[in-house]
């Protein structure tokens, strides 16, 4: 059964824009996990625009959850990684001036760094996976790196329509089996909302969704009606 691992940096972006104590994503575990999700991913950003330390903390304690910690590879998030031990983390590129994260990680470029935190995160009991484009050569540096685990990105299959999202999605398929063939585990995820998410989970190889976005947006909507009965009748009363 594919699992699915919600991403929930976008309750704390709500929080962040207000500068109160809610929405608290640690709130939304319990909720994820009975509707479904198998996991919970939480990105540490190095500008906190998002999830704070403190959020990463209580999530990292919380019983039997399965914490994926999305992180850049640099040496403050890895310590802190180091230190909470999550269950899984995921490397990926992060500039300060994108609004998300905006392509997969250039394993092939940064080989060297890169093997050197895999092998410590390892030591530390993190099962780590390598977010990267899907391109034969970025698997095959992710397994030489030592990593077990790589996440296709999907965010160009998402932005892409017609013919381009066609070869996209194949060089997804042709990707995951490759990386499964070579004996890496196969995650994959950004952009991925109710219509576009089918085709991905078509592809027998792939274990893991991660997604975010497309969530706590539906959320929104699928809530609004709730929200707005719930102050009525606080008003009414
Ligand atoms: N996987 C990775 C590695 C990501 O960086 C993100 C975005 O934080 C996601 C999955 C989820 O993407 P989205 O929010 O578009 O569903």
């Amino acid at each position: 059964m594919i699992n699915l691992g919600v991403n929930i940096d976008h309750i704390a972006t709500l929080r962040q824009a207000r500068g109160t104590d809610y929405p608290d994503p640690a709130d939304a575990v319990a909720i994820c996990l009975d509707a479904g999700a198998g996991s919970i991913t939480a990105h540490l950003r190095e500008d906190r625009r998002h999830i704070q330390d403190r959020d990463i903390e209580r999530l990292a304690v919380i019983p039997g959850l399965h914490l994926n910690m999305e992180m850049g590879a640099n040496e403050e998030i890895v310590a802190i990684c180091k230190r909470l031990k999550p269950a899984a983390c995921c490397l990926v590129p992060e500039k300060r001036e994108e609004l998300t994260t905006e392509g997969g990680l250039n394993v092939v470029a940064h080989q060297s760094h890169l093997t050197d935190v895999v092998a410590r995160l390892t030591e530390a009991g993190v099962r780590v996976s390598m977010f990267i484009d899907p391109v034969p050569d970025q698997i095959r540096a992710s397994k030489a790196i030592g990593a077990p685990v790589i996440e296709l990105h999907t965010g160009h299959y998402a932005d892409y329509q017609g013919e381009a999202r066609a070869r996209e999605l194949s060089a997804l398929s042709d990707s995951a089996r490759l990386a499964s063939d070579i004996g890496l585990i196969v995650h994959a995820g950004h952009g991925l909302t109710i219509a576009n998410t089918p085709s991905i989970c078509a592809i027998a190889e792939i274990e893991e969704l991660n997604i975010g976005h497309a969530i706590i947006a539906d959320a929104v909507f699928k809530g609004l009606h709730q929200a707005v009965a719930d102050f009525k009748a606080v008003m009414v009363r």
